[in-house]
C-alpha cells in the first residue's frame, strides 16, 4: 500500500470539504498555540470546528455531518447534549440558578449521596477535572502514609500533574520515560513504574519499594493506554500487596466510572480500593470530578486535620459548581433508572463493532485487532480501540504493545484511518471510540459498511 499517496489524497479531499474550518483554524492559530487548547483535539491537517452536536451527530462549520464516536472524550454515555440535561439546565437558569455563587448547594449533597450509593465508600469531595482529582488523591495517600513513592503503570494516564507524567505514551523499550519538562527535580525518582496486568512485576516492585510506597494508582480499565480491562487476579494481587505493605490502592475510574454499568469497574470485580477518582461521565457534560474513599484518609483534607498531614485539597472557585452538580445529578439518575436498557445495548453494539472491524480488515488482508473487549465480569463494553498491527498478535493485552511503533502502526490509525472515516462521515478516536445510547443500530452498521469500503479502497493503493 502506498501510504504516502493515500494520505496525500485524503488530506486533499479533507481540505476541499473543510474550507471554513481551515479559515477558522488559521485565525485561531494567531492567538492560540496550534489553534486550540487541547492537543488531542487538533488532529492533522487541522480539526473541523463543530457548530452543533446532538445525540450521535456533529455538524461542522462547512455543513458536514458526522456520526461521532469521540463523544466528548468518551464522557457522553447518552450522546451529545441529551435533552434530559438541557431541560434540567434550562429550568434551573430560568429560576436564576446555575452560575457560580460561592454558596454550597443541595445538589452536591444529592450527587454525593447517589455516587456513594453506587460505589461503596465513606466520603467524597468534588473538584473540576480528572487531573486535579488524581493529584489530590495521590497527595492524600502520601500524607496518610507519610511516604514518598507513587507507583503507576506504563500507559496509565491520570492527567498532567507531576506525580503522573512518567510512562504514558513515549515508548522506549517500555513505557517509563518522564514525559514533561518543568517538573520539580527528583520527580522521576518518586514515580515507580510497573507493567499493567503483570502480577510478577507488581510483586517485584513491591518487594523492592513497598515499604516506601504511598500508593499504587491504576485504571482498572486502562483508557489512553489502549482500552484494556485489567484481569481480576491482577487487581486482587494489587489489593493484597498494597495492604501487605501499608500502601493505598487508588483506582482511577475517570474513564470507566458509569461507562460499563451505573457504577465503577471495582464493584463488578468486587475489589474495593482505598481511594477512587471519578470524572468524565459524572458531570453529565459539565466539568465535575471527585475523589471518594475511606473516612480516615478523606478526613485529611478537612479543616480539623492535624497540620503535619493536612492536604490542601480544599479550594477551587468552581468546585461543585451549581450547574455542573445539577447536570451530574440528572445524568446519573437517568443512567441508574435506565441501566438495564442502556448498558447491555451499547455493550452489544460495541461487541458488534469489534468483531465486524476485525473480520472486515482480515478479509482484505490487513492485520487489525480491536481492544475494549469485556469479559464475563465486565460484559457491557461500549469502548472500541482499533490497532493496526505490524506483527501477528492474537490479543492486545498491554499498553506496551499499543505504543510500541514496531508493534502498532500509529500513523495508519491516527492519520489515514481517521481521515478515511471522516471522508465517510464518521468521527473516530483511538481507531473508533465510544458507542453511546444515542447511536442507532443502523448508524453502527453504516460505520462497518464504511470500514468495508475503506479496506477495499486501501487494497487498491
Ligand atoms: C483515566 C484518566 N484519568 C484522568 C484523566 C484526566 O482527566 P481530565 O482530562 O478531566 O483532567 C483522564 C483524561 O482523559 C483519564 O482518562
Amino acid at each position: 500500500m502506498d501510504k504516502k499517496k493515500l494520505l496525500d489524497d485524503l488530506v486533499k479531499g479533507y481540505r476541499e470539504n473543510h474550507k471554513k474550518s481551515e479559515a477558522i483554524f488559521s485565525k485561531a492559530s494567531q492567538y492560540l498555540i496550534t489553534g486550540g487548547s487541547h492537543n488531542l483535539r487538533l488532529f492533522s491537517p487541522f480539526p473541523f470546528y463543530d457548530i452543533q452536536s446532538s445525540g450521535s451527530r456533529v455538524w461542522d462549520a462547512d455543513g458536514n455531518i458526522y456520526v461521532d464516536f469521540w463523544q466528548g472524550h468518551f464522557a457522553n454515555v447518552l450522546g451529545h447534549n441529551p435533552k434530559v440535561i438541557i431541560k434540567a439546565l434550562q429550568d434551573s437558569f430560568r429560576k436564576s440558578q446555575g452560575l457560580t455563587t460561592g454558596f454550597p448547594g443541595d445538589h452536591q449533597r444529592e450527587l454525593a449521596e447517589l455516587i456513594l450509593k453506587q460505589i461503596k465508600a465513606d466520603k467524597i469531595r468534588f473538584t473540576t477535572s480528572g487531573t486535579l482529582a488524581t493529584m489530590y488523591a495521590i497527595m492524600l495517600a502520601k500524607a496518610f502514609t507519610r511516604r514518598e513513592l507513587v507507583m503507576k503503570v506504563g500507559g496509565g494516564w491520570h492527567g498532567a500533574h507531576p506525580y503522573a507524567l512518567r510512562g504514558i505514551t513515549a515508548y522506549d523499550h517500555g513505557l517509563t520515560r518522564m514525559e514533561s519538562a518543568g517538573l520539580p527535580s527528583g520527580t522521576d525518582a518518586m514515580i515507580v513504574m510497573t507493567r499493567f496486568n503483570d502480577i510478577q512485576d507488581i510483586e517485584d516492585k513491591f518487594r523492592e519499594h513497598g515499604e516506601r510506597t504511598a500508593c499504587f494508582i491504576l485504571e482498572p480499565f486502562i483508557g489512553a493506554g489502549g482500552f484494556i480491562f485489567s484481569h481480576k487476579q491482577y487487581l486482587q494481587r494489587a489489593r493484597e500487596l498494597t495492604q501487605q505493605y501499608g500502601s493505598l490502592l487508588i483506582f482511577d475510574e475517570v474513564v470507566s466510572g458509569f461507562r460499563f454499568h451505573a457504577g465503577g469497574v471495582q464493584s463488578l470485580y468486587g475489589i474495593i480500593p482505598d481511594l477512587t477518582v471519578l470524572g468524565k461521565a459524572i458531570g453529565g457534560g459539565m466539568p465535575v470530578s471527585a475523589v471518594i474513599g475511606k473516612e480516615d484518609v478523606m478526613a485529611l483534607c478537612g479543616p480539623e486535620a492535624p497540620p503535619d498531614v493536612k492536604v490542601k485539597f480544599e479550594g477551587g472557585t468552581f468546585s461543585a459548581h451549581p450547574a455542573a452538580m445539577l447536570a451530574g445529578l440528572t445524568y446519573l439518575k437517568y443512567l441508574m433508572e435506565h441501566e438495564s436498557e442502556i448498558y447491555p445495548r451499547i455493550g452489544q453494539l460495541g461487541a458488534k463493532v469489534r468483531k465486524g472491524i476485525e473480520e472486515i480488515f482480515a478479509a482484505h488482508g490487513f492485520n487489525v485487532k480491536c481492544t475494549g473487549y469485556g469479559d464475563s465480569i465486565a460484559e457491557h463494553s461500549s469502548l472500541v480501540g482499533v490497532q493496526f498491527l505490524k506483527e501477528r498478535i492474537d490479543r492486545i493485552s498491554f499498553p506496551e504493545q499499543v505504543w510500541n511503533p514496531e508493534v502498532c502502526d500509529f500513523e495508519l490509525r491516527e492519520k489515514i484511518f481517521k481521515l478515511s472515516m471522516l471522508e465517510e462521515g464518521f468521527n473516530i478516536f483511538h481507531g473508533y471510540g465510544a458507542v453511546s445510547s444515542a447511536h442507532t443500530e443502523s448508524e453502527i452498521q453504516a460505520s462497518l459498511d464504511a470500514v468495508e469500503r475503506i479496506a477495499k479502497k486501501w487494497s487498491n493503493y
